[in-house]
């Protein structure tokens, strides 16, 4: 292709070039095995090698301590609402839930099927714009867990560092920021992510669980949604998704050579604050989140009407950017910017609403 696509897709959304160059140059021969990795078996020493190097490049990323877990599962996010209060509650227990979102009502609606939920904050009266003042928020005191979604996909809205840890397990769906800045793993007893935005192909899942909430899971619970035994079986119980944990694996790899988590914190903070000052000054378009919790991942605007939303998007997809269409459930437009989203890609995107801003006022 001559003319360069930028993708804004929240997930399955766009990967680092380098990676996808690496996965091109040893898709026939991986590993001098004359085979692809896809169709290696995951019990080989090379595919075994591999998963080992993965976990251990993980774990310094995030700089998980050792007495946390991480596993490779897949089900996506959507598997873990289920899995959660099957592996570290009771039916009888009751697990507080953070609603800032649709990804956090959806985790509470699933997690109904096995304990009581009690919804300690809802920010659906703002349209999803704000994050609740945690000061007012009462928790149960005898809660199995607390669950958040530290950034919302479809709103854009973002917890810039986590809540406070209180003695009840802390649980966050990190689906859209995990690996985007530093973070406190200590801070949380268990995050998980579907890897499609951040980590790499749509397939793998990623948990990351303090050990002391292991050992715990129901009876009932299915075995590939069982922690502790897909801890056990080092991620291996059954066939994992290879292909998505190979090309993690790469990810891994470029954010490690790329400087880190912290480097890739002060870009993704360029990113996103180019963008928000150019839609907070166009006189066309408006960031609807208040500034205090809007995302670095997700950057969701509107338009003054549906037809103007509407010739921007036909004309941004000529002008080669992609996917800006915002999510089904709200319309306008979101600019997902995970980090393999280069800043020549954002650069280009506010050059362009710029300009269509000139033309249309
Ligand atoms: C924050 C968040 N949670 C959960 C999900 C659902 O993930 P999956 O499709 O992997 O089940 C998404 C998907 O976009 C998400 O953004």
């Amino acid at each position: 292709m001559s003319h360069k696509v930028y993708n804004f897709s929240a997930g399955p959304a766009n990967l680092p070039s380098t990676v996808l160059k690496k996965v091109q140059s040893e898709l026939l021969d991986w590993s001098d095995s004359g085979m692809s990795v896809m169709e290696v078996s995951h019990r080989s020493k090379d595919f075994v090698a591999l998963a080992v190097n993965s976990e251990s490049m993980l774990r310094e990323l995030l700089n998980v301590p050792s007495n946390y877990k991480i596993l490779f599962l897949q089900g996506g996010a959507t598997g873990q609402f289920s899995a959660i209060p099957l592996n570290i509650s009771t039916p009888t227990d009751t697990a507080d839930y953070i609603i800032t979102g649709n990804w956090g009502k959806k985790a509470s609606e699933e997690a109904r099927s096995y304990l009581n939920v009690n919804v300690v904050a809802n920010e659906s009266t703002s349209n999803y714009t704000t994050l609740p003042d945690l000061n007012k928020v009462s928790f149960s005191s005898d809660a199995a867990y607390v669950h958040y979604t530290p950034n919302e996909t479809v709103y854009g809205v973002e917890f810039s560092k986590p809540l406070a840890k209180s003695s009840v397990p802390m649980v966050a769906d990190m689906s859209s920021t995990i690996l985007s800045r530093p973070i406190d793993i200590g801070s949380y007893d268990l995050i998980y992510a579907g890897a499609q935005k951040n980590i790499g192909p749509a397939g793998l899942t990623i948990v990351v669980i303090n050990e002391n909430l292991l050992g715990k899971a129901r009876s009932i619970t299915p075995s590939v949604l069982n922690y502790t035994l897909m801890s056990e079986s080092e991620s291996m119980y059954n066939t994992p998704p290879t292909l998505s944990w190979y090309i993690a694996t790469l990810v891994f790899r470029w954010l490690l050579d790329t400087g880190g988590l912290e480097e890739r914190h002060k870009i993704n903070l360029a990113k996103a604050n180019l963008l928000y000052q150019c839609i907070d000054s166009s006189k066309i378009f408006k960031a609807p989140v208040v500034e205090s919790a809007r995302s670095l991942m997700n950057i969701v605007f509107t338009a003054q009407d549906n037809e103007l939303e509407k010739t921007f998007l036909e004309e941004a997809s000529k002008a080669n950017l992609k996917n800006l269409k915002g999510h089904r459930m709200i319309g306008g437009m979101r600019a997902s910017i995970y980090n393999a989203m280069p800043i020549e890609g954002v650069e280009t995107l506010v050059d362009f609403i710029d300009n269509f801003d000139r033309r249309y006022t």
